[in-house]
């Protein structure tokens, strides 16, 4: 791929995007913050990039795939109101139909779709399957450790305005905000174990599993800017300071040097 297709994918996507906002205020607030999710993974793809010395094509491959990886999130918010996909649709396939309806790959070489594809199908996923190859697999590494980089930037916004306006705070809350934390949750990440999305019941366990996020981090230029950006730290923050979650904490920092070092 070239330069120009980039460009008109770039096009493309601002002109979807801005099909979806209405004179629905919580609506638009939910659109907005995945478009500006968007655009700020786009930057952490391209700081990978370079982490990793991706040249040329890849390079756009790369850009590609973060322009695209969350198409699927528009229509599904408007349609279902939620970014919960076990309560609503896989949006990383909602993501390629998107695509593939609207023609927007069919003009790349094969390969290339098929690269594009694959890491969007799988950007969300639990884990990747383990077949994929090459720059296959290199890509679809790449698109869930920038995804992972924004999200925690994400939540901690949330969490900050959500305790600073808790009145204005518009964006949708997937779980209940109580002070537990589901034992079977502290019990996976205490023991290094991945998270089932399906047992996260409260926004505690939600900032467990995103804690949980580092074990999943593919490349240790990732680790190295959650660190230099302290949000790990940032999350513990909105923790309860119990022994358990001490324990926890211990347990990432401790994982996180080791792998930095
Ligand atoms: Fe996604």
């Amino acid at each position: 791929m070239n330069n120009e297709q980039l460009s008109a994918f770039k096009a493309w996507f601002d002109k979807f995007v801005a099909g979806f906002y209405s004179d629905d205020e919580y609506i638009n607030a939910n659109i907005k913050m995945k478009e500006e999710h968007t655009g700020r993974v786009c930057s952490e793809m391209l700081y990978l990039a370079d982490q990793l010395h991706l040249v040329g094509n890849q390079r756009l491959l790369a850009e590609t795939i973060a322009l695209f990886h969350d198409v699927g999130r528009f229509p599904q918010f408007l349609k279902y109101q939620t970014y919960s996909d076990p309560k609503s649709i896989n949006h990383c396939l909602l993501g390629l139909e998107v695509l593939q309806k609207e023609n927007i790959l069919v003009q790349l070489p094969d390969n290339e779709r098929q690269i594009i594809e694959t890491a969007i199908r799988y950007h969300g996923e639990k884990e990747l399957p383990n077949n994929l190859t090459g720059d296959t697999l290199l890509l679809s590494q790449m698109i869930r450790d920038a995804d992972k980089l924004d999200i925690f930037n994400v939540v901690i916004k949330a969490y900050i305005q959500r305790r600073d306006d808790p009145d204005n705070f518009k964006l949708e809350m997937e779980v209940l905000d109580e002070p537990r934390c589901t034992p079977e949750v502290l019990d996976a990440i205490l023991t290094g174990g991945r998270i089932d999305y399906k047992a996260l019941r409260t926004l505690n366990d939600m900032k467990l599993c995103v804690l949980g996020w580092v074990y999943d981090v593919n490349f240790v230029p990732t680790l190295r800017r959650l660190k230099q950006r302290r949000h790990l730290e940032t999350i513990f923050e909105f923790l309860p300071d119990t022994p358990d979650i001490r324990k926890v904490r211990e347990k990432i920092f401790a994982y996180v040097d080791s792998r930095i070092e």
